[in-house]
Order: C-alpha cells, then structure tokens, then sequence
C-alpha cells in the first residue's frame, strides 16, 4: 500500500492561516493545533509536518513530501525543480530595495553595499538593472545593517512597513508582490495525480480561488 500523503506546512506566519484552510476544507485539524512536541501529524488522510520555508522546499524536490505551502519569498530564493500550482492569496508581503531616509541609494558611482536574507532575489534585481553591487547574507533582522554601517541598503520582506518606519528606513523600490503558494512534488503529481488534484480542487475552493 503506498504511503498517505504527506504535506509539508511553513512553521510561523503562515501557519495559523494554513490551518484556517484545512478546517475550511473541512479536514479535522486536531492534531495540528495540539501538536506538543510530535513532528508528524496526522490531519484527515493525510500526514502533516510543519517545517522551515526553505525545508519545505527541500522536502518537496526530494519526495520526502508531496504537497507543500510556503511563501513566493522561499521560493524566488530557491533554484529547485517542483511544481508550483496554486496561489494562496495568504500571507501577502513584497520584496523590496530600501534605505535609510532621505538617502539616495542610486547616487554617485561607488559599489554600494546591500544586505539581506535573500542574496539570490537580491543579485537577479540589480543584475536586470546593470548595477553592480556588493551583497552581504544576513539571517534575520536585515534592518540592522544600515543602522550599523554595514551597508547601503536592505533587499528584504515589507509587509505593514513598520519594521522599516521605526527604524528610520523607507522602500526605495518594490521588488515582486509575495503570497503563499503551494508546490507539488514532480513525480507524485504524476504518480498520485487523482489524491493530489482532488486535495488541490478543495483547498482552491477554501481559498475562495
Ligand atoms: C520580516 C522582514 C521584516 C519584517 C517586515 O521579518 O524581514 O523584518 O518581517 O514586516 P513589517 O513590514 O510588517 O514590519 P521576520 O519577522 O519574519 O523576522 P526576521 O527578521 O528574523 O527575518
């Protein structure tokens, strides 16, 4: 007997509107939201495992999973090969270049600095604009950089622009819209084509799509 269907969930700021899903789908969400500590979590017929965005891709491309639901962000950064069938409308944010106020990030000649969690999404922007720029990798709270000095600019995440506002930046460019979207694995859309469709079917139904 094959296994059941294994979806792979973004821990985090997807999550809570994930789970609003699959309850609108009608799936008996118990387990997920009394989880303690178990990995594995069984929701309807299928297997649920909440996981990191840049390990749900993974688990994806390698068959671990089928189905995941992770954010354009993960995705745009990522350079594997699965499906991506479906726009959530969920966890809407943008890319974005920005700097500190009152700055004019694209003046004079020097290299500029820019630093974000997002290298990949980070050179394709200012290779499409013919810019060379030097790129720093940071993990998390990329708004740090300009304040220290470190660098020019920030390639990051805008959602309420709050972060930016508070810490005296401002968008300088917008980048690419964000949502959350669910990727199938390559082989299991062809091997459980009728079980993934039919998931798909209803959970484009919950999202109102
Ligand atoms: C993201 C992003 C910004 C913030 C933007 O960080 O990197 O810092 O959210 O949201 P806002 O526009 O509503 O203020 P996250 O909270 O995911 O954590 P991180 O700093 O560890 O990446």
């Amino acid at each position: 007997m094959m296994r059941r269907i294994r979806i792979a969930l973004t821990k985090g700021r997807l999550e809570k509107s994930s789970v609003e899903l699959f309850k609108k789908m009608g799936l008996d969400c118990t387990a997920l939201e009394n989880k303690g500590r178990k990995l594995i979590l069984p929701v309807g017929d299928y297997d649920v495992v909440l996981a990191k965005a840049a390990d749900v891709i993974t688990y994806i491309e390698r068959g671990a999973c089928d189905i995941g639901i992770v954010g354009k962000d993960t995705i745009a950064e990522s350079s594997g090969e699965f499906y991506e069938v479906l726009d959530l409308g969920i966890g809407k944010c943008r890319f974005a270049l920005a700097a500190p106020q009152g700055s004019d990030f694209f003046a004079g000649y020097n290299v500029k600095t820019v630093a974000t969690k997002y290298p990949a999404v980070a050179s394709g922007y200012f290779e499409a604009k013919g810019m060379d720029v030097q790129i720093i990798k940071i993990e998390g709270s990329v708004e740090l950089a300009p304040l220290l000095g470190l660098a020019d600019g920030i390639v990051d995440i805008v959602e309420t622009g709050s972060t930016l506002r508070e810490n005296g930046l401002q968008v300088v460019e917008e980048i690419m819209p964000i949502s959350a979207r669910v990727i199938v694995n390559v082989a299991s859309l062809k091997t459980r084509k009728a079980q993934i469709e039919d998931f798909l079917k209803r959970l484009e139904a919950a999202a109102g799509m």
